[in-house]
């Protein structure tokens, strides 16, 4: 598809300017100053244009938990987010542990033709903590594997996993948890795991990221980690860089405002890789009942944006590398970047759009949010994906 948008100003990780952008047959193949084609045109003035994002850490919940989700309304969700590419975790029903289910996601995503997903394995079979067989079967779909959800507590078990995901490639994400130690300090609890598997991927030389990174200490020892060579990435969630001392039921919990300020200082410095929402949608009834987790893809850039750009703290290049580049980098795509070449999936956004937080509006079947209430800036606007507009927001005319 063919779509030339005009006047707005166009930011990447690298550029920031007023100009126009032109995608041709699905990919970027123009930007700059009055641009003229013979295609549909779409007015940008007044409105930031930016990559679309991409969210390394999502849960969709299909198969077998579509009470909470599924692929349609966390695709639909995504959209109105913002998102044209998401990585789903693991920990539906069943666990994904095959690449038969690997295909169903797959496949139901692309009939459903929303927004482009990766499909995460488990990497012990049905998260049993110990079975690693399942990883001789996947292919090259798979470039993430997880027990998201859980942490794995056998250092055996890590240490084996590390070299065969060196061996082929893969990259583990660390849901940094010890389980038994949880009750007493999730805090020591995220920080030992984050120690271990830091070391494990240095001796093993294996690419590791960490998943919802939420202490000042785990920062730390990535940065050192980053320092040393280890091959490591790591993701913070809206929620642990805006909220402090709040009682909200989530994993890692909502830390203090110490923990805020080492993740921030941790964008800045670069030790931080990307933002990634851990959309973790429950119903009513679930959540009541304690389930940890929040629906979180609909309002990751108005938070993002707000806490970070809107108060100073490190401006919209930076904001476009940590939700757009980077991921786009770590998934090994095209996407990400305002680059010719690279897929035609941008965001428009109003920077200047107040907006007031309702769960009860989201697409989501999650209602669940901490934000209840809370005043953000930054409204998407409309979200485009291989050049055809794939969401557009009604009080907007383009
Ligand atoms: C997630 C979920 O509900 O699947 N919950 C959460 O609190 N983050 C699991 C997870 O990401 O650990
Ligand atoms: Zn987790
Ligand atoms: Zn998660």
């Amino acid at each position: 598809m063919d779509i030339l948008i005009k006047g707005a100003r166009i930011v990447d990780e690298s550029r920031d300017f007023i100009g126009d952008l032109y995608i041709e047959d699905g990919l970027i193949s123009d930007f700059g100053k009055n641009l003229d084609f013979d295609c549909k045109t779409i007015n940008g003035e007044g409105l930031l244009l930016m990559p679309s994002f991409i969210d390394l850490h999502v849960h969709f919940r299909e198969p077998g938990n579509t009470n909470k989700e599924d692929l349609f309304t966390g695709g639909m969700a995504a959209l109105k987010g913002g998102f044209t590419l998401v990585n789903l975790m693991g920990n539906t029903n069943p666990v994904c542990s095959s690449m038969e289910t690997v295909e169903y996601v797959l496949n139901k995503g692309q009939e459903l033709d929303l927004v482009d997903l990766h499909q995460t394995l488990s990497i012990t079979k049905d998260f049993d903590g110990k079975t690693l067989e399942h990883l001789e079967t996947l292919d090259n779909r798979v470039k993430f594997i997880s027990d998201d959800g859980y942490g794995i507590k056998s250092n055996i078990v890590m240490y084996k996993a590390m070299v065969k995901a060196k061996e082929k490639g893969l990259t583990i994400m660390t849901h940094a948890e010890e389980e038994d130690l949880t009750p007493i300090d999730y805090r020591i609890s995220e920080n030992i795991i984050t120690i271990r598997d830091l070391y494990l991927a240095k001796v093993t030389g294996a690419n590791l990221h960490l998943a919802h990174v939420s202490t000042k200490e785990a920062i730390e020892e990535i940065r050192r980690a980053k320092s040393e060579g280890v091959n490591v990435t790591c993701e913070v969630t809206p929620h642990h860089i805006t909220l402090w001392d709040m009682d909200y039921k989530v994993n890692p919990p909502i830390r203090e405002k110490e923990d805020v300020d080492a993740i921030i200082e941790g964008i800045i410095d670069g030790t931080v890789d990307t933002i990634a929402t851990d959309h973790a949608p429950h119903t009513r009834e679930d959540k009541e009942k304690g389930s940890p987790g929040l629906s979180g893809i609909e309002t990751s850039f108005p938070v993002t944006y707000t806490s970070l750009v809107k108060s100073g703290k490190i401006d919209l290049k930076i904001l476009s590398k940590i939700m757009s580049a980077n991921c786009g980098r770590i998934m090994d795509r095209k996407k990400g970047r305002i680059e010719k070449g690279y897929d035609g999936d941008v965001v428009l956004v109003d920077l200047n759009k107040e907006i007031t937080v309702d769960g009860e509006k989201f697409i989501s079947k999650g209602k669940n949010t901490p934000f209840n209430g809370m005043k953000f800036y930054g409204q998407v606007v409309a979200t485009i994906k291989d050049g055809k507009v794939k969401y557009d927001n009604k009080e907007y005319s383009i």
